[in-house]
């Protein structure tokens, strides 16, 4: 297939881009650059020995979208782009709802006028709110209790997916739950490279590791969890990357929904702990506030990805952690040393 990956250039779909090209699939990459750096691509080129088609526009801007994408030849989509900070999603929210649902809608307009039928979609476990009950399989409700607007747009964005395809009963969209994305490809050449202070955890203990941040700031130690800190189901990415693989050759036809996570839960400790085994030595840290719009614990249920998807996660969290720290102690910048 030759497969266009929106946001191409960012963490999941630059590991993406090598799984899908290392399977024999042409790959194009469109992406603004916004949160992201065209050197990741040179290097998933670099590491397959492949090319990859690059190029520059904002999706979210309907007339440079149709000038990027009309020419092009493609037959599939995987929609990665959009803004996912969840904290600045709360200082910006129109940013947020405006980046996040055009670049979506403009891209579902043009594959329709392209007959492009075939889509993957980039959604989040966040957006089952509050958990019900543990784990979250696909039919927990989604849509209720979700605490900032980032979550919103992706919970919005299901929706208009399932709507469209009823109008359009010709598109085929996998909708696809990501649990907490961690880790790198095992070269250490590409990884996630945040803008800024880092929101997520292991980035952010990556940093601490190499010497950038002081120490960690353990989010609350009194939530009702194993030893107090909260309970997150991390993905290595290059298991979520071929999770994507997997959508696009197995999915069924009209709309499907999969939860993507190893099903297994981890402590802010144990995370800590795996990441100090990696590194070989112990990392500073401290117990703070508990943040605002944590839950204590997120697992997924990923049987239905299992069963229908032929897909399961292959790698550990030490091996996540080793993988991290291979990219991050040899780009302590990230791509923009
Ligand atoms: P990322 O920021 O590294 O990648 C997103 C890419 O989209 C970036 O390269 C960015 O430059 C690009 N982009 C943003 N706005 C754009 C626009 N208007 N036009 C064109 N390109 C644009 O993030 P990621 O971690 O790789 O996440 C990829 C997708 O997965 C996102 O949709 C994200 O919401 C979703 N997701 C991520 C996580 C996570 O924890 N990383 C979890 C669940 C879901
Ligand atoms: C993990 C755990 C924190 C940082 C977010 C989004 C979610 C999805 C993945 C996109 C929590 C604790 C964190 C730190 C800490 N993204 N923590 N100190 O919050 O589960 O999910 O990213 O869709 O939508 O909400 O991930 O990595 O921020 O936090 O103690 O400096 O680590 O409290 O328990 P989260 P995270």
């Amino acid at each position: 297939m030759r497969v266009l990956l929106t946001g191409g250039a960012g963490y999941i779909g630059s590991h993406t881009a090598l799984v899908l090209t290392e399977r024999g699939h042409e790959v194009l990459v469109v992406d603004n650059f916004s949160n992201s750096s065209p050197e990741s691509v040179r290097r998933v080129e670099q590491l397959t020995n492949a090319s990859i088609e690059l190029i520059e526009a904002d999706l979210a801007d309907p007339e440079q979208a149709k000038r990027a994408l009309e020419p092009l030849e493609f037959d599939a989509v995987v929609h990665f782009a959009g803004l996912k900070a969840v904290g600045e999603s709360t200082e910006q929210p129109a940013r947020y709802y405006r980046t996040n649902i055009d670049s979506t809608l403009n891209l579902l307009d043009i594959m329709r006028a392209k007959g492009v039928t075939k889509l993957v979609f980039s959604s989040s476990a966040t957006v089952y709110g509050d958990p019900q009950y543990l784990p979250q399989d696909e039919l927990h409700q989604t849509g209720v209790g979700v605490t900032n607007p980032y979550g919103w747009t992706k919970a919005m964005i299901e929706q208009i997916i399932r709507d469209v395809q009823v109008a359009w009963p010709e598109l085929n969209a996998v909708i696809l739950r990501y649990f907490n994305p961690v880790g790198a490809h095992p070269s250490g050449r590409i990884g996630e490279d945040p803008a800024g202070i880092p929101n997520n955890l292991m980035p952010f203990i990556a940093q601490v590791a190499v010497g950038k941040r002081e120490k960690l700031m353990v989010f609350g130690d009194a939530y009702e969890t194993s030893d107090g800190t909260g309970v997150r189901d991390y993905i290595h990415v290059m298991d979520l990357a071929e999770g994507h693989v997997a959508a696009l050759e197995q999915a069924p036809s009209g709309v499907s929904t999969y939860n993507l996570g190893s099903g297994k839960g981890s402590s802010v400790l144990e995370v800590l702990r795996a990441f100090e085994k990696a590194v070989g030595r112990e990392l500073p840290y401290e117990i703070t506030a508990a943040r605002a719009g944590d839950v204590a614990e997120m697992v997924a249920d990923p049987a239905k990805a299992n069963r229908e998807l032929g897909w399961a996660v292959k790698r550990t969290l030490d091996e996540a952690c080793a993988d991290a720290w291979a990219w991050q102690s040899a780009n302590p910048d990230g791509y923009g040393a």
